[in-house]
């Protein structure tokens, strides 16, 4: 049976993107699977939260991944830091991880040009740590986003590198996946990149729906089409994008007909999107609610993934301790 893994940086509540990008196809895959999914709380010591965000980020993010559908019956659902046999491989694998390789690395050159007081360490070594996270239960697939591309090449990277460097056939080379088709990446709604945690454009499963409405009635469009069939704007693209993950087909056609023929009107066409993900988010709202009123219930989940999680990462260390030449005596 193939393994899969993936995770979630435990900074701030999924928004869509998260939830297109990999929750659902995490969920699609717990049946077929030996699945590990995770909440990357190393990850996030990078933008050094305080301690009491850092226990109410983790929890959140927990129960939004049970709201959403990942049964932790079937599905290994733990924290990262419960499974500190990762950071050993994580050392490990920094030995063999080039300055030059880090800091060609996408998301490093972002984080520098964003924030250029904190430029740690754990930045620029962040896809070492990712590849242990995935490496580390010898996965074979990775249920990720578009922007997860380019870390899920240097995971398949360090994984080639060791066992070449040792001679071995150990660690498979993982593929990041979406079912058969390309990677995804939903669209902001501010007219430019992706959706994401820090651009500010997120649309969150925890948002009431007049947040959710607000937030989309203000999404960045133009002054509308002014010719037959014209190409739709940056913004009003982002704006199809959407709907075409979210809303009825039937929608779809129908605003599309209407930009063609330059008769849109945006307003209807928000009014609509906001519906329908108001209608995608309020049960998963009402889910995440009623999960985190029941604690016993996470810290059983936890106890049970941690151990599930701990019992496949020690054999893999105890093994690679073994390849490196850690024996016995
Ligand atoms: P993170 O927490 O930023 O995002 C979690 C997942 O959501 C996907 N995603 C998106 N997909 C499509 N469109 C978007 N706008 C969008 N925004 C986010 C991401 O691709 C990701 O799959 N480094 C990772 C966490 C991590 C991890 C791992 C993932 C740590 N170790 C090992 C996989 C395997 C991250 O920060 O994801």
């Amino acid at each position: 049976m193939e393994t899969v893994v993936s995770g979630i940086r435990s900074t701030g509540n999924l928004h869509l993107g998260n939830y297109f990008g990999m929750v659902r196809n995490a969920v699609k895959m717990q049946q077929e699977s030996n699945c590990f999914f995770f909440i990357a709380d190393y990850h996030s010591l990078t933008t050094h939260p305080n301690p009491a965000d850092m226990h109410s980020n983790i929890r959140q993010i927990l129960a939004e991944y049970l709201a959403c559908g990942i049964d932790p019956e079937v599905a290994t659902l733990f924290i990262q830091s419960d499974v500190p046999e990762v950071c050993e491989l994580y050392l490990i694998l920094n030995m063999n991880a080039y300055k030059g390789e880090l800091e060609r690395t996408a998301s490093f050159k972002e984080k520098v040009r964003r924030q250029p007081d904190n430029i740690n360490a754990g930045l620029l070594t962040y896809p070492v740590l990712m590849a242990a996270d995935i490496i580390i239960h010898r996965a074979h697939k990775v249920p990720v986003g578009k922007d997860q591309e380019q870390h899920l090449e240097m995971t398949r990277r360090f994984a080639r590198r060791f066992n070449t460097m040792y001679n071995v056939e150990y660690f498979p080379e993982p593929d990041a996946y979406n079912f058969g088709e390309q990677l995804i990446k939903i669209p902001g709604l501010d007219g430019t990149g992706k959706m994401g945690k820090s651009e500010g454009n997120g649309i969150f499963l925890t948002d009431p729906p007049a947040e959710i409405r607000k937030k989309v009635m203000r999404a960045v469009t133009d002054s509308g089409p002014t010719r037959r069939n014209q190409k739709p704007s940056p913004g009003t693209a982002n704006l199809f994008a959407l709907m075409e993950i979210l809303s009825d087909p039937s929608s779809v056609d129908y605003f599309r007909e209407k930009h063609a023929s330059c008769e849109i009107r945006y307003g209807d066409m928000k009014k609509q999107l906001a519906e329908d993900i108001i209608s995608f988010t309020t049960p998963v709202r009402e889910r995440i609610e009623s999960i985190l009123a029941d604690p016993g219930y996470l810290r059983r989940v936890v106890d049970s993934g941690a151990e599930k999680a701990r019992e496949s990462a020690s054999r893999t260390i105890r093994e690679v301790r073994e390849i490196i030449g850690y024996r016995q005596f």
